[in-house]
């Protein structure tokens, strides 16, 4: 007969969801049941109903009918409904979770046994270990614990204990239990071996937090040391068959119900940090053991939660652990499945927050998290100098290079394409700061609207005021004029009706504009040209002169500009303009590639970076020459001016 231990019983219930398996064979009630929260109803199959009463939950694997009390998990369901021996439906769930079932053998099926006694080692041992914390050998880590901010309560909630200095007291307390020294070796609480004349406990003057598995069942500790001068902080249980560091996330039992209901959990680096977060109130933290994350924890969360975040201190090591923990992550991200990055300040860590009372400021932290993809700009940008053509190509074949790990299709092309939007914006605003570096450097100052006022509405406002300021050169470009796409609503009303005045009215003078336009663009004309303004109390003195709101945003217009200058000017701006719009394309058109992968969507977008690099390179070009141009001009102007 084959035996199935409970452990390849659970892996194979948390592999498959019990709503797949059931689902079947019923038909869900689509009002009443609520698939996000993998919460299921219909009418029950195993008795009529017109009604459902019958309700299938994938968090804990199980159905349960109000009607007829037939309850169960995935096994059963086959068992009673599809008329499977046991043993028929394990093998069948194993072969849909693909999971190979391991032959037994009697050895094997030993180990099992041996495993399940160690749980009763462990069990006895945090006894022992709890007892003595509140005994008087305990007082001094007793009061340490309450110094760091823990109530009586908290440490009894997570069975933190005290291992006294002696040498033999867990082994003699176990002992007297009888356990065997060579179960007390395999549960990892004894040194053993060469070094040692007879084995010896290796927990010692330490405070000890236990280490649950996702059930709360004990199967390792870890000893903080008491003695500031101790080898190690930190002494954790080696691995054993019970524990092994990489799969396991401290406080997850207590956590995952309150994670799985707010639909976000917390993962801290310490004990006493996820001890600290938990008592202020947020039961949704687990913490690594002092381990990278791994795949395994990975998985833990992900079953839980789409965006685990993890918390990291402000410092070097806490920057290193968020390094890491995105390679791990990356390739296995995708719908739902991704994390979220949130850095603590002033190389605090969670712990020292609560204890500072500042439980709302660290949620403020965990609550709007990096995500990842910001990360993997910042990390990848971050202080690189991005000025020669080879490495601007360098930078991008490295985030290629990372994005390729991805294993998901559709994650990874909203990643390249999002890359490539925000490396042209990047390679520009480099390109730019260097132009103008040039530019000063042979003496000449840039009049072109500055990095932060490039926004579009800062542009539109520039060009309708340059219309109402050079209407005699602007109606013979019409035609650029009314295709400039405005974003504003008001502003393109504005606009057309400026192009009405100048090119079908004939108004080719500012007084003509502001005379002959309708009484309801006031306020756009005062916004974007401005009227002059007198002071009526000192005798009509000239406070401000017509044009002031133009001046104001660029300056140059001041000037007498000649039309060839005003005309070059639209064009540059022109291009500003379509290069936000080329931009919002691309965001469009990445979004439907994602949506709908084939050749033509893929051919579009290409297109429109192409576009786009076209219109960056085209613009600095004209800033140069603009620039250059306005220079030798206003130096004319002024020495004229002068003679
Ligand atoms: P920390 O030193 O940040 O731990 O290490 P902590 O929990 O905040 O400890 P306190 O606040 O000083 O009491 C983070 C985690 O790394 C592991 C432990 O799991 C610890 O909780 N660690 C640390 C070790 O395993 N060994 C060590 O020597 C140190
Ligand atoms: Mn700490």
């Amino acid at each position: 007969m084959i035996k199935f231990t409970p452990s390849i019983l659970d892996d194979i219930r948390s592999r498959l969801t019990i709503s797949s398996v059931v689902g079947r064979r019923v038909q869900w009630d689509r009002r009443k049941s609520n698939p996000g929260k993998g919460d299921f109803w219909a009418c029950c199959p195993f008795h009529a109903e017109k009604s459902p009463s019958f309700h299938v939950e994938d968090r804990k694997g199980r159905y349960h009918c109000f009607g007829c009390k037939a309850s169960g998990d995935v096994f059963t369901f086959l068992v009673e409904k599809e008329g499977l021996s046991f043993p028929e439906a394990v093998e069948q769930l194993a072969g849909e979770a693909s999971i190979i079932l391991p032959k037994f053998t009697p050895a094997e099926v030993e180990k099992e046994k041996v495993k399940n006694s160690l749980y009763d080692v462990m069990g006895h041992a945090s006894v022992y270990f709890q007892s003595k914390l509140w005994a008087s050998e305990g007082s001094n880590a007793l009061s340490y614990l309450r110094s760091r901010g823990l109530k009586d309560e908290t440490i009894k909630d997570f069975g933190l204990g005290f291992a006294s200095a002696s040498k033999v007291g867990l082994k003699t307390f176990l002992l007297s239990k009888e356990v065997s020294e060579q179960q007390m070796i395999e549960a990892g609480l004894l040194l053993s071996g060469e070094d040692f004349k007879t084995s010896i406990d290796r927990f010692r003057e330490r405070i000890i937090f236990p280490i649950q598995d996702a059930k709360g069942k004990t199967i390792a500790f870890g000893g903080r040391a008491m003695a500031k001068d101790a080898p190690a902080k930190y002494l954790n249980s080696p691995e054993t068959p019970l524990f092994s560091k990489g799969k396991v996330l401290y406080n997850l039992s207590k956590a995952k119900q309150d994670a799985f209901d707010k639909g976000s959990i917390i993962v801290v680096e310490g004990y006493m940090d996820a001890i600290a977060v938990y008592q202020a109130g947020n039961k949704n933290v687990v913490a690594t053991l002092g381990t990278a994350m791994t795949e395994d924890h990975l998985a833990i969360l992900w079953r839980l939660v789409p965006q685990p975040v993890v918390c990291f201190d402000g410092d070097n090591a806490g920057r290193n652990a968020a390094s890491k923990a995105f390679d791990r992550a990356l390739p296995f991200v995708k719908a739902g499945h991704s994390l979220g990055f949130a850095f603590l300040q002033d190389s605090k860590d969670p712990a020292d927050m609560m204890l500072d009372g500042k439980n709302s400021e660290f949620l403020a932290l965990v609550n709007n998290p990096m995500p990842m993809s910001e990360y993997f700009w910042i990390r990848s940008t971050y202080g690189l100098p991005i000025v020669t053509p080879e490495q601007k190509a360098g930078l991008e074949m490295a985030m290629l290079q990372l994005i390729e790990q991805i294993k998901d299709e559709g994650v990874r092309r909203q990643y390249r394409y999002q890359m490539r939007i925000r490396l042209s914006d990047l390679f520009y605003q480099f390109d730019k700061t260097s132009l103008r570096k040039q530019l000063t450097r042979r003496g000449m100052k840039t009049f072109l609207p500055s990095l932060d006022d490039e926004h579009a509405s800062n542009i539109e406002k520039i060009v309708l005021g340059l219309a109402v300021e050079f209407p005699h050169y602007f109606y013979r470009r019409e035609h650029q004029f009314i295709f400039m796409t405005f974003k504003d609503e008001g502003f393109r009303i504005f606009q057309r009706e400026l192009y009405s005045l100048l090119v079908v009215e004939e108004n080719r003078t500012v007084s003509a504009i502001y005379s002959n336009l309708d009484d309801r663009f006031y306020k756009v004309l005062e916004q974007v040209h401005g009227h002059e303004v007198v002071s009526k109390s000192s005798n009509h003195k000239l406070i401000r002169r017509r044009g002031h709101a133009l001046y104001e945003r660029f300056p140059l217009a001041q000037y007498d500009l000649s039309e060839d200058f005003v005309q070059r000017m639209l064009d540059y701006f022109y291009l500003l303009l379509q290069r936000d719009a080329v931009k919002e394309d691309l965001r469009e058109a990445g979004e439907i590639l994602v949506q709908e992968l084939n050749l033509k969507n893929e051919v579009r977008l290409n297109a429109l970076f192409e576009e786009l690099k076209h219109l960056n390179n085209n613009i600095l070009e004209q800033e140069k020459l603009l620039t250059e141009e306005a220079s030798v001009w206003t130096e004319q102007y002024r020495s004229r001016k002068v003679a």
